[in-house]
């Protein structure tokens, strides 16, 4: 099986990415060749997703280099352009890694920094492959059994939120491969949709079967026996294991303990943070008011209230029960911590 989804190509001289925010109406493609049309992609999640923005961090410095170069930019203000990608976002670890990752090949140009920027996405889709196979490994071998499983994801963790294949949706992809897939429930993923809009267009593309539902369903669907397992992206997982993920994802944690299923996390190890002790330092964004005060320009509140828009929560280790990446699988809560994968990394 393969995916046709071309989230983020490098053209030669621009970054080509799939418009995010149009899907499922439309199918289009931005090209962006400055470094201000990337920070505003970034910031209304045209391009999104933990891994993704990586990729376009890393790209983006070499969209940096080269506008520096066209506009006769000293390396002060050139620098300052790249400090403004890698904070165009603050909870998806990955954006700073990847502008950091390339950053010493600013010294030898554009091409340069592209071509490690490739690296960044080819090891990518390479290790959501691996965390697809391991998780899916994982995950039969601890439900037991050989019925197709019903399985629940929040948000998107597919090849669109990544540079391919995905990851939550990279070991449903694998699953499925099995014929091991009886059913997703996608969370809807509120406010601004990810699931309904991006992960059930991805699941229909590679026709397996799935369901929307409203987040607020998902505890009670969890808790019914209508799930076998859970598994979600994340976008920065503390040493300790505590894992930040879109707003929901604790909802679903917790409610996966109190029903005795796995909540399983599947994420390259470029969302591991071995920086941060815990999850209480997990810089978490705040969107605008009008994602929730606003439905297609239409208030839906009345004037004057003020809306609370947080857009990630942080699921504690204890609820984590398995951390799937390219390097392995981590039962969080039964005392693994990502240190005992790679220590020093
Ligand atoms: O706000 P978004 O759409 O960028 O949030 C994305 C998520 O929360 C994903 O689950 C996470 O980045 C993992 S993507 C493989």
């Amino acid at each position: 099986m393969t995916t046709d989804v071309r989230t983020i190509e490098w053209t030669g001289d621009a970054l080509r990415l799939l418009d995010q925010t149009v899907l499922p109406g439309r199918v289009e493609y931005l090209t962006v060749r400055d470094v201000d049309a990337l920070v505003g992609a970034i910031r209304r999640l045209a391009v999104r997703g933990a891994p993704a923005l990586g990729v376009a961090g890393a790209f983006g410095v070499a969209l940096a280099v080269r506008q520096a170069a066209r506009e006769g930019w000293d390396d002060a203000r050139r620098d300052a352009a790249i400090a403004r990608v890698r904070t165009a976002r603050p909870t998806a670890v990955n954006l700073a890694a990847g502008v950091d990752r390339v950053l010493p090949f600013v010294a030898k140009g554009a091409d340069a920094v592209a071509a490690e920027a490739q690296a960044v996405l080819d090891e990518d889709v390479r290790g959501n492959r691996a965390i697809g196979v391991l998780g899916a490994d994982w995950i039969l071998a601890r439900t037991g059994g050989d019925r197709p499983l019903r399985v629940l994801t929040h948000c998107n963790a597919g090849a669109l939120a990544t540079a391919g294949w995905g990851t939550a949706l990279g070991v449903v992809r694998e699953l499925h491969g099995r014929s091991r897939v009886d059913t997703v429930y996608a969370d809807e993923t509120r406010p601004l949709l990810q699931g309904s809009r991006l992960t059930a267009w991805e699941l229909r593309q590679a026709g397996i079967p799935c369901v929307v539902q409203a987040d607020a369903a998902a505890p009670s669907t969890i808790l019914r026996g209508l799930v076998d397992v859970a598994v979600i992206g994340a976008d920065r997982v503390a040493a300790n294991g505590d894992t930040a993920n879109k707003i929901g994802s604790l909802g679903v944690a917790l409610a996966c303990r109190a029903a005795g299923i796995p909540f399983v996390v599947a994420a390259p190890w470029s969302t591991v943070d071995l920086a941060l002790p815990d999850g209480t330092g997990v810089p978490i964004e705040e969107r605008p008011a009008e994602e929730i005060l606003a439905w297609n320009g239409a208030p839906t509140a009345p004037d004057g209230v003020e809306a609370f828009n947080p857009a990630f929560d942080v699921t504690p280790a204890r609820l984590v029960t398995a951390l799937v990446t390219e390097t392995g699988v981590l039962e969080v809560s039964s005392g693994d911590t990502p240190r005992h994968v790679r220590s020093g990394a």
